[in-house]
């Protein structure tokens, strides 16, 4: 990236290239928030009320309400060390609804979602843990101007050669891609490095991709409109065909969290030679990031933004359960929140009066300590009827391209009001599997009721157990 030749270099030991590919980053932490993906906002009307279902929420009108408020208040910098608290029983949309307020701050606001128990690893101090959390939460967004090739991949042939060194069997010598825009095409000739990144990214032919003239990265921009489906709703994003030259200059926004810098930096950068390999396995580990290390970061960070490079993205840090956290880290919670570069908090618990972990006899609302509290706005959300648990499932199913049969929907929604939205929604996949193996495409009425033969949801298991007595009196069976 030109940005660092801009910098003096003397006190910059964070290196430019150890940018890494967004992808590459966090991708536990997306499959988590993979159940959410009909979730597009908190869907109020322009004067802040919930309609009855929107942006893919359905109900919880008070709780989507209010937290239109806090949304309202952190895009005002009104909300500043302070915290939103959810408060509700499991399966009621606490998670979704912190998702949805990140989804209303704008797009590619970063969401870092953890649980209160996370903090407890023998490796790594609790602290730390939150401290890293904070930094995922907070997003750089990078412009700069680099030369590209650009364009729809037409061909792609790797062309082989004998491997001169080994005599075992053939090598990739480079490979031949061939890019299309409006105004023409080009064929051009890459290394095999580049082809191996080709092979990650899993570009075919069809993808409107662009590589880095400089760094020779690749990346998949979509696939090309002309091979769009006719289905309403897929995975995939369609571009149009790029216009102007295949190899140009064009304007590349990259979004990095401030977590992703340090922990980059924080592995050793050697060459391609075995040791560096080994040298780097060993050596990476989430405790290289130190205070020190962060403060460099931020350092070369706030160059950027005042060259005007790059600009600070506060997103969204969630603790669910954090009624597991101790009094340790609450008191470092309060820290962080008054931290000039914090990002909104939100936790959730669903416990009402309970101990304050760590300390032996605070009993406080929702097992936070009284200072936390204070500092929250609690928001509290309801349980579902049977109508409002059918129309989530009706949404996930489509999402998941899952057809349902006729008075399955009924079924799974009495299934969940018994139960609980989360386990309705949870009853779909194994259903669909179900379904898989008696040769149908569509889940039927009888693979919900086959599902409840093989398993049991949570209230009926522990009725079980409470009429048998529990399982060591060995009189459930
Ligand atoms: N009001 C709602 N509208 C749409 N989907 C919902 C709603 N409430 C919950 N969900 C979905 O139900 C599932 C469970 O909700 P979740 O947010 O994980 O609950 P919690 O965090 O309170 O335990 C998730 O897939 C979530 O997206
Ligand atoms: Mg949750």
């Amino acid at each position: 990236m030109k940005a660092t030749s801009a910098t003096p270099s003397t006190s910059a030991p964070v290196a430019h290239n150890a940018l890494p590919p967004p992808s590459a980053t966090s991708n536990a932490r997306s499959s988590r928030i993979a159940p959410h993906s009909h979730i597009k906002g908190l869907g109020l009307t322009s004067d802040g009320l919930a309609a009855p279902d929107g942006a893919g929420f359905i109900g919880q009108t008070n709780a989507r309400e209010a937290c239109g408020v806090v949304v309202d208040l952190i895009k005002s910098r009104k909300f500043s060390g302070r915290a939103l608290l959810l408060v509700g029983a499991p399966g009621t949309g606490k998670t979704a609804l912190a998702l949805a307020v990140s989804h209303e701050l704008g797009v590619k606001v970063p969401f870092c979602p953890m649980v209160g128990s996370e903090v407890y690893s023998t490796e790594v101090k609790k602290t730390e843990v939150l401290a890293e959390a904070f930094r995922r939460a907070i997003g750089l967004r990078i412009k700069e101007t680099k030369e590209v090739y650009e364009g729809e991949v037409t061909e792609l042939t790797p062309a082989e050669s004998e491997n001169p060194l080994s005599g075992y069997g053939k090598t990739v010598s480079h490979v031949i891609v061939g890019l299309k825009t409006v105004k023409g095409t080009k064929q051009l000739r890459l290394d095999p490095t580049i082809y191996e990144a080709i092979l990650k990214e899993k570009i075919v032919v069809g993808d409107v991709i662009y590589v880095e003239a400089n760094t020779g990265a690749v990346k998949r921009v979509g696939r090309s409109d002309a091979y769009a489906s006719s289905y309403d709703l897929e995975s995939e994003t369609y571009v149009p065909l790029p216009k102007g030259d295949v190899h140009k200059r064009k304007e590349l926004v990259q979004d990095v969290t401030l977590g992703d810098l340090d922990a980059a930096n924080a592995r050793p950068q050697g060459g391609q030679d075995i040791m560096s390999v080994m040298g780097s396995l060993v050596k990476s580990g989430r405790t290289e990031v130190t205070d020190k290390l962060r403060r460099e970061v931020n350092k070369v960070v706030k160059g950027y933004v005042d060259q005007g490079v790059a600009e600070v993205v506060p997103g969204v840090v969630f603790i669910d359960e954090v009624h597991m956290l101790d009094i340790e880290c609450f008191t470092y919670l309060n820290a962080l929140l008054e931290s000039p570069m914090a990002p909104t908090v939100i936790l959730a618990t669903n416990r009402g009066n309970a101990l304050v972990r760590g300390t032996t006899d605070i009993v406080s609302p929702h097992g936070i300590p009284v200072d936390l509290l204070d500092r929250c706005l609690i928001v509290k959300t309801d349980g579902y009827n049977r109508e409002q648990i059918g129309k989530v499932v009706q949404l996930r199913s489509n999402i998941e391209g899952l057809k349902l049969g006729a008075g399955v929907l009924e079924r799974i929604a009495e299934e969940g009001e018994r139960g609980s939205m989360r386990y309705a929604l949870q009853l779909l996949t194994p259903a669909s599997i179900l379904a898989g193996l008696a040769g149908r495409n569509q889940i039927e009425v009888e693979d919900i009721k086959e599902m409840n033969e093989l398993f049991l949801d949570a209230k009926t298991s522990a009725t079980n157990i409470g009429v048998g007595g529990g399982f060591d009196g060995g009189k459930m069976w």
